[in-house]
């Protein structure tokens, strides 16, 4: 296992130099002259906001980081950390943690509480502070937030006389109207919405706005009852099958989230479901629907729906295999700090966990939608991973493949999700 990774060269006396030279370097509680590594998405814009935080902690302490890239996929990179941590691996210090992961590998992070203060942790937000604590252990510092939103695109709204929409429906019918009109116009490659529709766990926080949206529930409730099964349900993933080969090209069902952005972002789309961190990679300057594209809340699930938008984000925990737990706690110290939660939002459009930065005013302008959606943010429906602790991943695919199968024609919405409600209700006898 220990080959998975070189290890980065260490060099002590050029650091001892660079601090004395620079003047402006502080040591740490932590050793100057370490090389500690961190998992990061290649992805160009994610890997470039670790370059730029690893940058800043290097010069400030002498240290140095070692990206360790991994493809942006939480449910393949689960299975990567997964076996390097169970195999017990120093090769990675620190680890970036999906929100569904704190109750999946809680025992291999070092429990971070006695390195933080209390004023460092009130700072972030409460719900995600409580979601990263298990066993009274906190295991991971909250990085950034997610919840699913709906973008659009704002000229063609405007020149056909739409509205962002309040309904699936009017979604629906909107998407349908502009692709028509500009069909008749010649563009043969526009649809009208895109999401992320493979069998993965993107899958399963698409299919949990739909439900929600429609008072549908969570899949497990809080109180561990299963819930999956309830006409709501069937009707919100009903609903999702209708959009395919009408608003939705089948091929979303091979679809993650950059699949679904760079299309939309190649102009070939009315609407797309993404993260808020798509906002900054579509509004680049070399995007072709740059200053084009507006963000709101997804739709509600009829009149009596609601707006929701599933819970993400992003953490930072130490691995308790690290041989440099000191610095890899320093570093996960200030990268979830201040300072780089607010580059890391300006730049790159990934929303703090931070509850002042809502108020900064670099942040909203970089940011316009972090204002008007705070309450998107703030109040999205969690994924039953707390709930569910070591077995989320089991209850996760298990509906993914569920809603898979039910967009893909294979059995209708309410065969699969009895199927699925029976199988979670025997993985729930024998405890979550
Ligand atoms: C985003 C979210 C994460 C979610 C993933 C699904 O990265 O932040 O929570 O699990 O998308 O693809």
């Amino acid at each position: 296992m220990g080959g998975w990774l070189v290890r980065g060269l260490v060099c002590a006396a050029g650091a001892a130099v660079f601090a004395a030279a620079g003047g402006v370097v502080v040591p740490t509680a932590a050793a100057a002259g370490v090389t500690v590594t961190l998992t990061c998405f290649a992805s160009p814009g994610f890997a470039d906001s670790c370059r730029a935080s690893a940058a800043a902690w290097e010069k400030r302490t002498g240290n140095t980081v070692r990206l360790h890239y991994q493809p942006e996929d939480t449910t393949t990179v689960l299975q990567i950390d997964h076996a390097l941590l169970e195999a017990g691996s120093p090769d990675v210090d620190v680890f970036q943690v999906d929100v569904i992961w704190p109750g999946i590998l809680a025992r291999h992070f070092v429990d971070l509480r006695p390195y933080v203060s209390d004023d460092e942790i009130a700072a972030h937000f409460p719900q995600i502070i409580a979601n990263n604590t298990v066993d009274g252990r906190l295991v991971a510092m909250p990085w950034y937030t997610d919840a699913g939103l709906l973008y659009f695109r704002k000229d063609l709204l405007e020149s056909y006389g739409r509205r962002p929409p309040d309904t699936w429906a009017e979604l629906a019918q909107t998407a349908e109207a502009i692709v028509d009109g500009e069909r008749k116009r010649g563009n043969r490659t526009l649809s009208g919405f895109l999401w992320q529709g493979r069998a993965y766990e993107g899958l399963t926080c698409n299919a949990l706005e739909w439900i929600d949206s429609f008072g549908g529930g969570a899949i497990v409730e809080a109180d561990g009852t299963v819930s999956v099964d309830n006409p709501r349900a069937v009707a919100a993933l009903e609903t999702a099958a209708g959009w395919l080969g009408r608003i939705t090209p089948r091929a979303v069902l091979f679809y993650g989230e950059n699949e679904s952005r760079d299309a939309f972002r190649a102009g070939d789309a009315v609407f797309l479901r993404n993260w808020p961190f798509a906002w900054a990679q579509l509004n680049a300057p070399d995007s072709p629907v740059a200053g084009r594209v507006g963000v709101t809340a997804l739709p509600r699930g009829g009149n009596s729906g609601k707006r929701t938008g599933t819970l993400g984000g992003w953490q930072l925990a130490v691995s308790r295999h690290s041989r440099n737990v000191e610095a890899a706690v320093d570093l996960v110290r200030f990268m979830t700090g201040r300072e780089e939660q607010k580059r890391r939002a300006v730049h790159w459009s990934y929303s703090p966990t931070i509850a002042d930065l809502y108020r900064d005013a670099e942040v909203l302008a970089a940011n316009p939608f972090l204002a008007d959606l705070h309450a998107t943010l703030v109040d999205a429906v969690a994924r039953p991973s707390r709930r569910t602790g070591a077995r989320y991943g089991e209850v996760s695919a298990a509906f993914w493949t569920a809603v898979h199968a039910t967009l893909s024609g294979t059995g209708t919405a309410a065969a699969n999700l009895a199927d699925l409600g029976g199988a979670l209700r025997r993985m729930e006898k024998s405890g979550w």
